[in-house]
């Protein structure tokens, strides 16, 4: 016995591909399932002017296998010396699709990000104008709030003062983690949407901290409490358009997770689609799931669904991922959820 779902192609509208050796081996992962993934600008430098952007998309294109299509929509990082034209330019050539606000040292490479945001008015006031969206990195960062209220407080210090500032400026907050934030998105018009990932649909801050400590879990956001993860999980089923897949799926090697300062980040490519299945199976919102992996995102972003089709199929034989991919620089684990998955992708 076997069950088909056959939905729209999906699109990641928050991905890592990093660059280099770790480019070309996870660009794939993505690339087999997605028709498209907003691309995070978090490099080492940041991807802050359109040439630079014009360059890393190039060198994405250069990764693809043979055989494989995929479009990388690309991102800006905003910094303290963004020039207005320039983001308008890149925006008016089709290059750039949103541009990325990092609260200074918020995560993974964000030392460039903004610490007064007063001087990021005018690109913010540009943006407005052109209908170019934002997407921010929702957490504050001072020492002062303790790291799981960091995004509760963004919502209230930073994001709900610029959007006053600012009418008319289109926001996504990504990788949303607390029924705040999914409380706010709902609270708003239409100019406000949201990314959830995969894996905090998956685990609460318990998967990261009982029973020894999983550093495969840590992320940033870091995850919050069940009763959050039951929230977000009704904000992705629920079939609210401003709801859609951002996966944040994040590579590191193993030897920087496994070390006594680990990096952020899940690396949920791999397995994304056949967990989200599993997932909204659970919720009994199958028919959600289309609406948030594949449609939800293009109407925000103003682009059309994909005209290729993806079909997952369950069958009786729980699917088997690989525990890890290869990179030069060494092992990447992907995201193990921690119970048996019967979905798989049709002809993988
Ligand atoms: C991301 C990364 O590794 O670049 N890490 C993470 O935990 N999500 C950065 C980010 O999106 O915060
Ligand atoms: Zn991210």
């Amino acid at each position: 016995m076997t069950q088909d779902l056959t939905i729209p192609r999906p699109d990641d509208w928050h991905l890592h591909l990093r660059d280099g050796a770790m480019l070309e081996a996870v660009l794939p992962e993505t690339a087999r399932h997605f028709g498209r993934a907003i691309i995070m600008p978090n490099l080492v430098p940041p991807v802050v002017t359109s040439a630079q952007a014009a360059a890393y998309r190039d060198r994405i294109l250069a990764a693809l296998p043979d055989g494989m299509s995929f479009e990388p929509l690309m991102t800006l990082y905003l910094t303290e010396d963004t020039d207005p034209e320039d983001v308008a330019a890149a925006h008016a050539s089709g290059l750039v699709k949103a541009v990325k606000l990092y609260p200074a040292g918020a995560t993974t490479n964000s030392a460039s990000g903004v610490t007064n945001f007063d001087n990021v008015r005018p690109v913010l006031e540009k943006m407005a104008e052109i209908g170019l969206p934002l997407c921010t990195h929702g957490e504050v960062t001072d020492h002062d709030i303790d790291i799981f209220d960091r995004e509760a407080v963004f919502i209230d210090r930073v994001l709900d003062p610029i959007r006053r500032a600012t009418p008319g400026l289109r926001v996504v907050m990504e990788h949303i983690t607390t029924s705040n934030a999914a409380d706010y998105v709902r609270s708003q018009d239409k100019d406000l949407g949201a990314t959830i990932t995969t894996h905090h649909l998956i685990i609460n801050r318990n998967h990261i901290l009982v029973g020894g400590i999983k550093p495969h879990y840590y992320c940033l956001p870091v995850a919050k409490r069940e009763e959050h993860r039951l929230a977000l999980r009704a904000a992705a089923t629920s079939g609210d358009a401003r709801f859609f897949l951002g996966t944040d799926s994040a590579p590191h090697t193993d030897s920087n997770k496994l070390s006594e300062c680990g990096c952020a980040g899940c690396f949920t490519a791999t397995n994304t689609m056949s967990l989200l299945a599993h997932v909204f199976e659970e919720e009994g919102a199958l028919d959600k799931l289309a609406g948030f992996a594949s449609e939800n995102g293009p109407a925000f972003y103003r682009l059309p669904v994909s005209t290729q089709r993806l079909t997952l199929r369950k069958s009786e034989t729980a699917v088997e991922f690989p525990a890890k991919i290869a990179t030069a620089d060494g092992p990447v684990t992907v995201f193990d959820p921690g119970f048996e998955v019967f979905w798989a992708v049709a002809d993988d």
